[in-house]
């Protein structure tokens, strides 16, 4: 190997070594990771499309999520059933930058240009979660869709109680509001993979509250490891 080639190897394992570190201490960026952070302060670029994205095979509307959010679903829909009887549906899971745009620009007219009004449950476009891959909007058929009676549906008291098995969190709780920005949305949730679901389940604070424990948590745990 010459000196070049030795050198490039070495700068492309520097790089790796310093990219999993950055996925490890700021997973909220990570735009692959099942932790990555999108909301008003938070936004993506209007290009961002995420890896991997297929339809989940379930009944409803707009299925597509990403391959692991998808699989999960398929599993957890299929559970309840199971449990319940109660058949889940999707009504709306990936939209991309312009598919948000214009559910938001038809909001903002309903409430005749109020930002604040239309803002209580429609994320502006590179604000949404829905723009990951990683969100859907869970209905139980024959039931009306995307309202707060879902709540009180076998799906919906199902799925608050048991989603996080499946790795998904309710993302926009109950007077959680300050935090997050959004209105209570009994139907909206949102995939951070089994490993933590249960943790964040189990803290019942917003997902970005939870977020920046687990940061300064692994943060610690870092510079504790590098200590000689
Ligand atoms: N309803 C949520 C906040 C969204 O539009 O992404
Ligand atoms: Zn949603």
């Amino acid at each position: 190997m010459d000196l070049l080639t030795k050198l490039a190897a070495v700068a492309a394992a520097a790089a790796m070594m310093l990219s999993g570190t950055l996925k490890e201490a700021a997973p909220q960026h990570d735009t692959d990771g099942t932790l990555f952070l999108v909301n008003r302060q938070q936004m993506v670029s209007p290009a961002f499309v995420p890896k991997g994205l297929r339809e989940a095979q379930v009944p409803g509307q707009v299925r597509q999520l990403r391959e692991d959010a998808a699989a999960a679903l398929e599993e957890m829909y299929a559970a309840c059933k199971e449990e319940t009887k109660a058949q889940l549906t999707s009504v709306s899971g990936y939209r991309s930058y312009s598919r948000q745009n214009a559910l938001y620009r038809a909001k903002l007219q309903r409430v005749n240009g109020s930002v604040a009004k239309a803002q209580e449950y429609v994320a502006p476009p590179g604000a949404s979660e829905h723009h990951l891959g990683l969100a859907m909007d869970v209905g139980q058929q024959s039931k009306a869709a995307l309202t707060n009676a879902f709540a009180d549906t076998t799906g919906g008291i199902w799925m608050r109680e048991n989603c996080w098995r499946f790795g998904f969190i309710l993302r926009y709780g109950e007077e959680w509001e300050e935090v997050t920005g959004y209105k209570y949305e009994p139907w909206h949730f949102r995939f951070v993979g089994k490993e933590l679901a249960k943790e964040i389940h189990d803290a019942n604070v917003p997902f970005e509250t939870w977020l920046a424990e687990y940061r300064v948590r692994v943060m610690k745990k870092m510079l504790e490891e590098d200590t000689p």
